[in-house]
């Protein structure tokens, strides 16, 4: 048992109809509040996990419990306004006829009064700076409005999960920065569990506690990034590659003999530190 565990699967396999196994016994767990991320190579399986967290997709073999209880298609309604999902394509999410109507559809079946309902999405847009496009059909917009969008709508449902699929992807550096911003307080003001999957290595150590790595549907590796990172070889070994910054000091460690230490600090701000240290100047 787990009795802190907001999300937990078990042996977890999932096949394709056309025979694809996709995961083949995922063991995870993401306790209330945390902040996990799950990397992996295109098709490592990242996609079709997150899928099974509410319900999207079933499991061949295996089980999904959220805050301790199996998913079922009975309590489906439940699990559903408990756990959010931002799909990786914005276009799987997006259906209303403007940006307005998509983001107050969620809190709109959930019983809320119609102010409690604009005063949500109002907040929702103001807080990812997309108030301009509510009156807009998602068809028209770019990518990264769409992704935003997709954003907003499940984050006006409040739900206490919510895993990300990508979520900076297509996103410029303002809106990129807006997103894991409003992540991390969420995380640090509401105690809600986030669970990220992303290609955005850079971003990891900055939002993550703990990181999954994914390999051909198994989790091959866990633990806090310093963990995960500091076993190169196998990051690179699993096609991905480290933070840009530890591969400098990586770099500075391997060909000019630096004493840069291990694990080779993951964000700038370590990196700063190490360096400073190395070159006495005080902190
Ligand atoms: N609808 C589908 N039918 C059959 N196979 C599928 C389907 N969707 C995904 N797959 C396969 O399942 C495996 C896992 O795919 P998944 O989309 O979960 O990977 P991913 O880690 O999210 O990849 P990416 O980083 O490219 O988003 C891949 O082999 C993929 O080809
Ligand atoms: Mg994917």
């Amino acid at each position: 048992m787990c009795d802190e565990c907001a999300v937990r699967t078990v042996d977890l396999h999932f096949t394709y109809p056309d025979g694809t196994r996709a995961l083949r016994g995922v063991n995870f767990t993401a306790r209330r509040g945390e902040k996990v991320a799950i990397i992996g190579s295109n098709g490592s399986g990242k996609s079709t996990f997150l899928f099974h967290l509410n319900g999207i997709l079933f499991p061949t073999k295996g089980k999904v419990f959220i805050n301790g209880e199996e998913i079922t298609k009975k309590n489906l309604d439940n699990i559903r306004q408990t756990v959010g999902i931002v799909f990786q394509d914005p276009d799987d999410q997006l259906f209303a006829p403007t940006v307005w109507d998509d983001v107050a559809f969620g809190p709109g079946n959930m019983g809320l009064s119609k102010s409690e309902v604009e005063e949500r999405v109002n907040n929702t847009l103001k807080m990812l700076n997309i108030e301009q496009l509510k009156d807009r059909s998602p068809d028209n917009l770019s990518g990264g409005q769409k992704r935003l969008v997709s954003i907003a709508g499940v984050l006006a449902m409040n739900p206490e999960i919510i895993a990300l699929d990508e979520p900076t992807s297509n996103l410029d550096s303002r809106s990129s920065s807006t997103v894991m911003r409003l992540l991390h307080n969420l995380s640090a003001r509401m105690k809600i569990t986030l669970i990220m999957a992303t290609h955005d290595i850079d971003a990891v150590p900055l939002f993550a506690e703990r990181v999954y790595v994914m390999s051909e549907g198994r989790i091959i590796a866990e633990g806090t990034p310093e963990d995960v990172f500091s076993d190169v070889e196998a990051i690179r070994n699993s096609h991905l590659r480290l933070p840009r910054v530890a591969h400098m000091m990586e770099i500075l460690h391997k060909k000019d003999g630096m004493p840069t230490g291990n694990p080779y600090p993951l964000t700038i701000g370590e990196a700063r530190r190490r360096l400073r240290e190395i070159c006495g100047l005080r902190n």
